[in-house]
């Protein structure tokens, strides 16, 4: 019998309407026959965060289209795919909602299996379509949503080792580039600023460090930001351009030591040594912190895997990888499982504080 699995993909759950189909042979290498992913930053632009009936109505009017071009692209009928992984959750609900009603109505009509995926298993689960990885590993999540620790042991077991008690770096570096008047996403124009400044100027707190864990605090760095640019302000009457790039620098360099520090204690807190110290999410992009995790992981002795930018932040091939990943574990899905605004990897770690402008922290 031909084991392999042909899977398509399907995430709405914040601002980003993807489809994708991923064909995995079993104990082979898996290939993403296609990934679409129809991004709605220029529809939020103007609000300064991403507005969720906006999204929600963006990706209802759009999800058909990117369906279909995923499947055209894959090359792949819908009478060869095997099943269909959405993602039910966490998430912005409208957004998620389209996205499980439309994998809903396409499951029975075709009559195929549906697999309810954990959006934040599709990322934790990366490290596995692109490199391989075994379990256990190591994985920070480091998005605008999110920031975790999770030792990932298998396809439905994660344990939560720590995370952000209020803002996810992601947001701190949008609320930087906001109150610097730099462009959003705030990550890419905050880091091109920073590369030309002086991380020693200013000194931001690192909020928890001497707290034991790996649970991390970042709202407080903005009120620092702020409060510094205030008082050039009003002693010059404004800020320099230099001064802007050494605000940058010294906010950069305040959010990688603290990713850096309580990365190399979530190493030392796992139960059982990771094979991998892996990152995904859009942060990962970030050049200094990429190069500090690394150092943390070198130290530890492990290797350090940052799959490809675009799998790093949000796509449907990792919601069709962890399909695959659930049905090969042959964890079925309730067929009336419902779309989950929270839905935490790890049911037995305590709750996280707070939700984050780019939906809700789990
Ligand atoms: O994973 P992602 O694409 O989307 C979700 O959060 O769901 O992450 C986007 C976040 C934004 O907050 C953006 O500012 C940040 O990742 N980001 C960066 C960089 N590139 C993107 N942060 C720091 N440095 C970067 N180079
Ligand atoms: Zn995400």
């Amino acid at each position: 019998m031909d084991r392999t699995l042909t899977i398509l993909g399907i995430e709405t759950s914040c601002d980003d309407t993807a489809a994708a189909v991923v064909r995995a042979p079993e104990g082979g290498r898996p290939e993403i026959l296609s990934s679409d992913v129809l991004g709605q930053t220029s529809l939020h632009e103007a609000f300064g965060g991403v507005v969720p009936e906006i999204a929600a109505r963006a990706h209802a009017e759009r999800l058909d289209g990117v369906v279909e071009a995923a499947l055209g692209a894959s090359g792949v009928g819908l009478n060869e795919i095997d099943a269909i992984a959405v993602t039910a959750g966490p998430g912005l609900i409208g957004g998620v909602l389209s996205g499980v009603m439309l994998a809903r109505g396409l499951a029975a009509a075709r009559g195929l299996t549906l697999v309810a995926v954990n959006h934040l298993a599709g990322h934790a689960l990366t490290p596995r379509l692109t490199d391989g990885v075994a379990f256990p590993y190591l994985m920070l999540l480091v998005s605008g949503g999110h920031c975790q620790f999770l030792l990932v042991k298998g396809a439905d077991s994660f344990q939560r080792l720590g995370g952000t008690i209020d803002d996810a770096p992601g947001e701190a570096f949008d609320k930087t580039a906001k109150l610097l008047g730099l462009p959003q996403p705030g990550g890419p124009s905050v880091e091109a600023e920073a590369a030309l400044g002086d991380p020693l100027r200013f000194r931001f707190p690192r909020p928890l460090l001497d707290r034991e864990g790996c649970d991390m605090s970042f709202s407080g760095l903005k009120t620092a930001l702020l409060r510094a640019r205030d008082e050039l302000v009003a002693k010059q009457g404004g800020i320099t351009v230099q001064d802007r790039r050494d605000l940058c620098a010294g906010f950069q360099s305040a959010v990688a030591e603290v990713l850096a520090k309580k990365t190399s204690r979530a190493i030392d807190m796992a139960d059982e040594r990771p094979t991998v110290l892996a990152v995904a999410g859009g942060v990962a992009a970030n050049k200094a912190i990429r190069a500090m995790l690394e150092t943390v992981s070198a130290q530890a002795g492990l290797p350090f895997i940052a799959p490809p930018l675009r799998l790093c932040t949000d796509n449907a091939a990792m919601i069709a990888w962890a399909g695959i990943e659930r049905m090969r574990a042959v964890l079925t899905s309730d067929p009336d499982f419902v779309a989950r605004p929270r839905w935490p990897l790890d049911q037995t770690a305590p709750a996280l504080l707070g939700s984050g402008k780019k939906g809700a922290k789990a």
